[in-house]
């Protein structure tokens, strides 16, 4: 008996039976029309971690099926593309079967079955049973920031892999800041000339006084649009949706070094070396709407998800109250105050989303002040600031379709661990988030019931300031990750703590074997 037959996320049901499947060397593969990708990806999975190769062939010991009847989603789910991911994975002595409602659920179950099948090698065996199983939550999302620390495009998809080993489907890719560039756009070369690269980057803390040291070590880079065509296409076949990221109209310090003549001052500050918020924001020439319309177009090009991010976090308002630029455009368009400028951006960015027939999302921060069209989604994260209405309920109470991206439960750039175990802990930018608190979490606990059909779901953020490598980041991402995906996939069905925790064992032992530099449970 190869384990228990345990799986993270825990299924909605699972049962087993008395009798056992057995496979040879070989396996016969066999699938519906529309699921050649997933079949490919099980194959693959199959050779790669079971040395176990796979013929096509009608009938076959494994196989796959869209025989599901799809249930219809609430229309903000619908309308952003999300599908039924309900599936069924039957093993009986005879053969192996995932029927689903959808390729995306086809995916899920692949997955099920993936774990199963860890650190097994042929013949394979199976106990038979039946999982049946759908997720509570609708948007599963991880984020990774790959300005602050480049990540190269086989990294990207490493990243994806693991996400959907957890039944994650959107990967939100944060592709600007003020630290690196990395999306090229035609006609603007100085994007991955300039852009992409900053000569050093800060050493240690940034709040750790007294001065301020610098590596001097060029850092950066960028994607080609094929790399980012290939990452898209690598996470549809898993049934993940990447949402890119461009974050405006503040966080462009790099993109005013690369174009000085979007930013305010016309001088080109550098591409940013420390982290924390930089003064720089975009200005309302119309060169700059130039770009922005290019820059659109190209986002709408690469990524076919509904929603195209584009930021809207932490803009200071100081250099456009110091423009008189800024000021004479605010008044030649009605706009009341320097906040409003923000309220600008979001409406005409927008308003180029659409064109595409998509829409944008952004931080909680273009609702703040401004009221954008309904149909802008919202990414809620400030939930511990203290303002006067929870940006998540504000977003709700004006009928925005919102995503949880909480910065007090799911920033997993956060310490995982406090006191005096913190100081074993690498450098991280503050704060305490373990897994079993990100465990604890209750998504919807305040959001009342009327409104909990605007939720699209929810999403931890790995902000990279302080994860300059591939192995930190799988520390500082599992096993919170586990854990969220459990709340996200679960809902209040979950189990209890002291039963997911050998759930979770048990699955760290996976991840073990799959490479992933994993924070031990006990260190
Ligand atoms: C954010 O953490 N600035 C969204």
């Amino acid at each position: 008996m190869p384990g228990l037959p345990s799986i993270l996320p825990q299924p909605t049901s699972l049962s087993l039976r008395p009798e056992t499947w057995r496979g040879g060397d070989t396996l016969t593969l066999s699938f519906d029309p529309g699921l050649e990708r997933q079949a490919s990806l099980l194959a693959d999975y199959l050779k790669n971690e079971n040395q176990v190769t796979t013929q096509a062939a009608a009938g076959g010991a494994l196989h796959l099926s869209l025989a599901l009847t799809p249930r219809p989603l609430p229309a903000n789910q619908a309308a952003a593309g999300f599908m039924d991911e309900a599936y069924r994975l039957t093993v009986t002595p005879e053969n192996i079967l995932i029927e689903g409602a959808s390729p995306a659920g086809v995916a899920c179950g692949i997955q099920s079955l993936r774990q199963l099948l860890s650190g097994q090698r042929a013949p394979l065996t199976l106990p038979a049973l039946v999982v049946e199983d759908r997720p509570a939550m609708a948007w599963r999302g991880l984020h990774l920031d790959v300005s602050r620390h480049f990540r190269t495009a086989e990294d990207v998809r490493r990243f994806i892999d693991l996400a959907a080993l957890h039944k994650f489907n959107v990967f939100h890719w944060h592709l600007t800041d003020d630290q690196g560039w990395r999306l090229p756009v035609e006609g603007y070369p100085r994007l991955t000339e300039t852009a992409a690269w900053r000569d050093g980057t800060l050493i240690g803390h940034q709040d750790q006084p007294p001065q301020e040291r610098y590596d001097g070590v060029r850092h950066g880079g960028y994607y080609t649009h094929e790399e980012i065509r290939g990452v898209v296409d690598y996470a549809a076949a898993r049934g993940i949706h990447v949402l890119p990221e461009v974050d405006l109209p503040g966080h462009v310090q790099a993109l005013i070094t690369a174009y000085p003549e979007f930013g305010n001052s016309g001088q080109a500050p550098g591409v940013r070396q420390r982290w924390g918020i930089s003064p720089h924001t975009l200005n309302l020439e119309p060169a700059t709407f130039a770009f922005l319309e290019r820059l659109v177009d190209t986002v709408a090009g690469l990524f076919p998800f509904h929603y195209l991010h584009f930021g809207g976090d932490e803009a200071l308002v100081g250099e456009w109250e110091a423009s008189p630029r800024i000021q004479e455009h605010k008044r030649a368009l009605g706009l009341p105050d320097d906040h409003a400028v923000q309220g600008y951006f979001t409406r005409r960015i927008h308003e180029m989303a659409t064109r595409h027939g998509r829409a944008m999302i952004g931080w909680d921060e273009i609702i703040e002040r401004n009221e954008p069209p309904h149909e802008v989604a919202v990414m809620s994260w400030r939930d511990s600031y203290k303002l006067a209405t929870p940006p998540h309920l504000k977003a709700l109470q004006g009928g925005h379709p919102l995503v949880l991206a909480s910065c007090s439960m799911t920033y997993f750039d956060a310490y995982q661990a406090e006191g005096e175990a913190k100081t074993r802990e690498p450098l991280a930018i503050g704060s305490f988030i373990s897994w079993e608190k990100v465990y604890a979490w209750q998504p919807l606990a305040d959001i009342p019931a009327a409104q909990q059909a605007g939720l699209l779901g929810a999403q931890a953020q790995l902000w990279a300031e302080y994860i300059p490598t591939c192995a930190h980041l799988d520390y500082m991402a599992y096993p919170r990750a586990c854990a969220l995906a459990q709340v996200l996939w679960t809902g209040t069905a979950r189990e209890p703590l002291a039963a997911f925790r050998p759930r979770l064992e048990h699955h760290l032992a996976r991840l073990g074997r799959l490479g992933v530099s994993y924070r031990p449970l006990s260190p």
